[in-house]
């Protein structure tokens, strides 16, 4: 019998500089790709309403995510002022290796709206929400998010997203002590024409000895 597992990404999106995101998401990923759960998932409309007086039919809007707040958020984890960006996650307890911690929610878009709601040149400091679930779909987690959003990237990362019929979860992938900053790779994918100035626009702040000084992931060495 088939083992059927979850395929496993980092990567939250990157609205591209240049180029487009669908022609190089599979790249992008690692394997299994082909598995009953990890097979692409339908893009979900907006749910309808029926006014059945008046015979309309009305979209559902949806809400956008209340401002982040420190405090408590479930059993592992809060969330605070954080040392790598505005507000983090902080594990409130020893978290054991593989516990999952949080889902990443958010509205379910394609990757065409993605692009109309977020221009990375137009952007003076990049700051998205968004995270890639397959080729057609990001979630936007500015709108019907819960705190997950406020997980920051690290190059040293302790947590990872692991995608599951399609939803997207953050798991321990080591024992975090109490007290530490949670943050996973966010991976944001390499384009080989990007410069130096293109990939400090990502520019990291995570601090960790291995900092690739960029949240893109690239081999290329930043002068700094
Ligand atoms: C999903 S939000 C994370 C929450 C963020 N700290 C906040 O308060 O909104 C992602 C954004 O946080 C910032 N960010 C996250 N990790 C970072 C890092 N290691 N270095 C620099 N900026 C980071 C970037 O602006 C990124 O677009
Ligand atoms: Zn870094």
């Amino acid at each position: 019998m088939m083992t059927v597992l979850p395929y496993r990404i980092s990567q939250q999106r990157l609205c591209s500089l240049r180029g487009t995101f669908s022609t190089t998401f599979a790249a992008s990923q690692t394997k299994p790709m082909a598995t009953k759960k990890s097979k692409p998932q339908q893009r979900r409309r907006s749910p309808v309403r029926r006014n059945t007086k008046s015979k309309t039919v009305v979209a559902k809007r949806a809400r956008r995510s209340p401002s982040g707040k420190a405090g408590l958020v479930n059993e592992w984890m809060e969330l605070r002022q954080s040392p790598i960006h505005g507000l983090g996650a902080f594990s409130l307890t020893d978290i054991p290796k593989g516990t999952r911690i949080i889902e990443y929610t958010g509205e379910k878009i394609s990757n065409a709206e993605a692009d109309r709601r977020y221009d990375d040149e137009a952007m003076r400091q990049h700051h998205t929400f968004l995270f890639i679930l397959n080729e057609r779909t990001c979630v936007d987690a500015a709108f019907e998010g819960n705190e997950s959003r406020f997980i920051n990237h690290s190059c040293d990362p302790n947590c990872e997203a692991v995608i599951e019929r399609g939803h997207i979860w953050i798991e321990a992938l080591k024992k975090i002590p109490a007290g530490t900053e949670l943050a996973y790779d966010y991976a944001y994918e390499d384009d080989p024409d990007y410069t130096e100035k293109d990939l400090l626009f990502y520019a990291c702040r995570c601090g960790a000895p291995n900092c690739r000084g960029t949240i893109v992931n690239t081999r290329k060495k930043l002068k700094r």
